[in-house]
């Protein structure tokens, strides 16, 4: 039968990264519950019109990339192509802005885009976002890119830029898309079908359309910054001095406009060279006007989100140090029956106790069993054989030095756990006077 292979675009996480995958979401998540945010889940679809309504029907993501069918049910539905529209559908829907806010969510998350594949641009790509709603004021922006920075800080990746923007306010934007109007139309011709159709209802897409030429028109279009009413200034100075007073570097980039168009004011991406054309590894903004159209009252928020495959080269291209994955803390090689029964329970009791001890489940010879062992990289091996049952004796090998200690069958878990234990903080100490 011939072999089915994953659809294009798509990653499988396989067991030699999957200790790099927790990792990364332990870090991120635990970073961002010390920065107040709670976890949320939504569905991995959504009715169509939510995208639509909340992604906006001029962008690439809604007229071009997203997974949209039909249920049985007659239903048009979409795998969601990011995380906030869902993230706020569900905060709406249950009710979360009529408690206490800010309100101040974080996701970890499978997204979907019919784009075309390359190195950090997949088909099923995850997203670690954070959303906070309630909150209008330019600190709230600080503070979530300071959280951008300490994140990448976490990681040892203090390099990133940070570049940022306005993109102003609906107010502003009416004066901005006018002049951009009077721009573009001079290039009708050469733009590209779709930024044709975007010139009427809303320019500012052109700013951000992938081909080439549209690029190339766009390179010399007007600024958003002189474009932005009193309140959107101020806003924006105001970011920026909060993040000056706390030392984070940036660069004002009048050309990032993001790709979604619920974004307003502050809007912001982390960017790097060293993982080819798909460099933005975090991305995010303010976005005021999104609760109340997806139905909600209306209420100021904003949020980020960094792609987590993006992450992943980023810290591969550096050498990053990964914790190495799990290894067996003991296993036990077996000869006989008796001696397996023994081991069975054994493994269960240091599970119970937090340790991972392993056994033979493959009915290998002895030789083999220790061979395995070896291999996996077990850091303590106890053989079993009739005659230490008999004795009532059992000999633990320390895997690295070779030594071998011995312990009576009562304490014989309390005596590996001991060695365990001292053998963690050696190891700890050693890495300690490496570094
Ligand atoms: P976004 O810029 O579309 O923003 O995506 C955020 C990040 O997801 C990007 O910076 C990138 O790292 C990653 N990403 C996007 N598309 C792909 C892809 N095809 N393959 C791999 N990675 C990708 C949003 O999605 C907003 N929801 C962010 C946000 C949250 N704004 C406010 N709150």
């Amino acid at each position: 039968m011939a072999q089915i292979k994953a659809p294009r675009g798509t990653q499988d996480m396989l067991p030699k990264d999957a200790h790099k995958w927790e990792e990364i979401e332990t870090v991120l998540l635990s970073l961002a519950k010390n920065y107040g945010f709670v976890q949320i889940r939504t569905p991995v679809f959504e009715n169509t019109q939510l995208f639509e309504r909340g992604v906006g029907d001029t962008t690439d993501v809604v007229q071009k990339e997203m997974y949209t069918f039909e249920d049985k049910g007659g239903r048009s539905i979409t795998l969601r192509p990011e995380g906030t529209a869902g993230a706020v559908r569900a905060a709406v829907e249950h009710g979360l802005l009529n408690d206490a806010l800010p309100l101040k969510l974080s996701y970890l998350t499978s997204c979907y885009r019919y784009e075309k594949p390359q190195a950090g641009r997949l088909r099923e790509f995850h997203q670690f976002g954070v959303e906070c709603l309630g909150t209008r004021e330019p600190i709230a922006d600080a503070q979530l890119i300071l959280f951008a920075r300490r994140l990448f800080d976490c990681f040892g990746l203090d390099d990133i830029r940070l570049e940022l923007n306005s993109i102003g306010c609906p107010e502003c934007r009416k004066h901005y898309h006018a002049a951009l109007r009077e721009y573009f139309s001079a290039h009708t011709d050469t733009l590209c079908d779709t930024c044709k159709g975007r010139l009427e209802k809303n320019p500012m897409r052109i700013l951000d359309c992938k081909s080439p030429t549209c690029r190339e028109i766009a390179a010399n279009a007007p600024s958003i910054l002189d474009y932005l009413c009193e309140d959107c200034r101020t806003h924006f100075e105001k970011v920026k001095e909060y993040l000056d007073l706390n030392d984070i570097l940036f660069t004002v980039n009048p050309r990032i406009v993001r790709g979604l168009d619920y974004y307003t004011k502050t809007v912001f991406e982390f960017v790097c060279d060293d993982i080819g054309a798909q460099g933005t590894v975090l991305g995010g903004g303010r976005y005021d006007g999104l609760v109340e159209e997806l139905g909600g009252k209306p209420l100021p928020a904003l949020g980020f989100a960094m792609g987590l495959e993006r992450l992943l080269l980023l810290l591969e291209s550096r050498g990053y140090a990964f914790v190495q994955s799990a290894r067996p803390d003991i296993y036990f090689c077996n000869i006989g029956d008796n001696a397996l029964k023994i081991a069975l329970s054994f493994c269960d009791e240091f599970g119970l106790d937090g340790y991972y001890a392993g056994l033979d489940l493959m009915g290998r010879g002895l030789k083999a069993q220790m061979k395995y062992a070896n291999k996996i990289g077990a850091r303590f091996t106890v053989v079993i054989g009739d005659d230490d049952i008999e004795a009532g004796v059992l000999n633990i090998k320390d895997m690295q030095t070779g030594e071998v200690y011995q312990s009576d069958f009562a304490s014989f878990v309390e005596t590996a756990e001991n060695l365990l234990l001292q053998s963690t903080i050696e190891e700890s100490l050693g890495v300690e006077n490496n570094e």
